[in-house]
């Protein structure tokens, strides 16, 4: 990622016209939104009887859609537990199931700021790490806390160091 950033902003800071060029940082993004989805679960309420699956889903039901879940599913991502952000390859992309990957959600009700969300979290990444390396604070525990959305349980505490 480093070595994108460098390659593509030069010394000047990124700006919405570097985000195609930034290819690599955005699947540093996807790969993250995968592992640690900021929401971690949706709700639908079936309008309807339905079935979905072969499970008869009553009118009322509510039904409890995880992306964490999905995304950790080995037959969908191959050891779901590695941070891998070369897993994202055009092809993979075609292979995957419609709704493997949600973190915005889906239908019509998914996310409207998607766009923007991507547009500003890869600029943040460019940004910072064309100056800042990050690492980890040794000994520091990660732990997650579900609530509405997923959070670190005890922040994410890392140490700078300039590039
Ligand atoms: C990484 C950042 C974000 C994530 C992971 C995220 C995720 C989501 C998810 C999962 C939903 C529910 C979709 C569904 O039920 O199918 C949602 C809805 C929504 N999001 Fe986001 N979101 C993000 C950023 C934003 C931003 C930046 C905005 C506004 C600028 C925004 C505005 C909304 C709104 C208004 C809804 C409700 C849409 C509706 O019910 O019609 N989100 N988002």
């Amino acid at each position: 990622m480093h070595a994108e950033v460098d390659a593509v902003l030069g010394s000047h800071a990124p700006t919405y016209e570097d985000v195609p060029r930034l290819e690599y940082t955005t699947k540093v993004l996807t790969e993250s939104m995968r592992i640690y989805p900021p929401a971690w679960v949706l709700v639908r309420q079936a309008v309807n009887d339905s079935v979905i699956g072969g499970y008869l889903v009553p009118k009322g039901a509510d039904l409890v859609l995880s992306q964490y879940v999905t995304h950790h599913d080995p037959r969908l991502f191959p050891e779901p537990e590695r941070f891998d952000p070369d897993r994202w390859t055009p092809e993979m992309r075609r292979a995957l199931p419609k709704f493997a990957y949600f973190p915005f959600g889906g239908g019509a009700r998914s996310c409207v700021g998607e766009p923007f969300a991507w547009m500003e979290g890869v600029l943040l990444l460019a940004a910072i790490s064309s100056r800042w390396r990050m690492h980890h604070v040794k000994g520091r525990k990660v732990e997650m806390m579900p609530r509405i959305t997923l959070r670190p349980k005890y922040g994410m505490k890392m140490r700078l160091t300039r590039r």
